[in-house]
């Protein structure tokens, strides 16, 4: 089986993962399995499953991504992705759902992966005004202890989860 793996990361954490998704592949399926590692391109590259992955962009995956997914046709997909808020799987799903509302039918996603992944600091500052601003509110408080949470993610026990569900789909593809 060949398979490729699209990923879109701005910052990192996705590419974290999706280097753990090439190697994962790589062990079962022998070296060359892998056809293409990168960016989103015009074209799409050939094989037989295609694992994506993206960043959280205002709830879904960025606008690059969505273009490339929407060029899919008869592909099996294995959707993966980071996102700044963690803590739910319930807000996780609900991302998947929106990027998976991009893919065109005749494809088949089967497998997603989600986790948590590290924010700029420049959005801890943005938090920290608002704090000063507005000392009593519990909702910025909660922002700010999420942004420390995500600091820490990727993480090991992110990267196993994610080798379980990608041995997992390759299994049984
Ligand atoms: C412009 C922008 C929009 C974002 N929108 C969301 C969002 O809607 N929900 C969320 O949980 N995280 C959001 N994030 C956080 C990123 O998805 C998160 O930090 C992700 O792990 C970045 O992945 P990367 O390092 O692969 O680029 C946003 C980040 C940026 C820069």
């Amino acid at each position: 089986m060949k398979i490729s793996v699209v990923v879109s990361s701005r910052t990192g954490n996705t590419a974290m993962l999706a280097e753990q998704v090439r190697h994962v592949a790589e062990e079962r399926l022998g070296a060359g399995s892998c056809l293409y590692y990168g960016a989103p391109d015009t074209r799409v590259p050939d094989g037989d499953l295609i694992f994506v992955g993206f960043w959280t962009d205002k709830g879904t995956c960025d606008e690059t991504m969505a273009a490339f997914l929407e060029k899919l046709s008869g592909k099996k997909i294995f959707l993966f992705g980071t996102a700044g808020f963690g803590g739910s799987e319930e807000y996780f799903e609900r991302i998947l759902h929106n990027v998976a509302g991009r893919i065109p039918e005749g494809n088949t996603v089967i497998g997603t992966y989600m986790c948590q992944g590290r924010m700029a600091q420049a959005v801890r500052a943005r938090y920290e005004q608002m704090a000063k601003e507005d000392p009593g509110d519990a909702r910025i408080q909660a922002m700010l202890a999420n942004f420390d949470q995500a600091l820490e993610h990727p993480d090991e026990t992110d990267l196993c989860r994610l080798t379980e569900a990608v041995e997992n789909v390759l299994k049984e593809a």
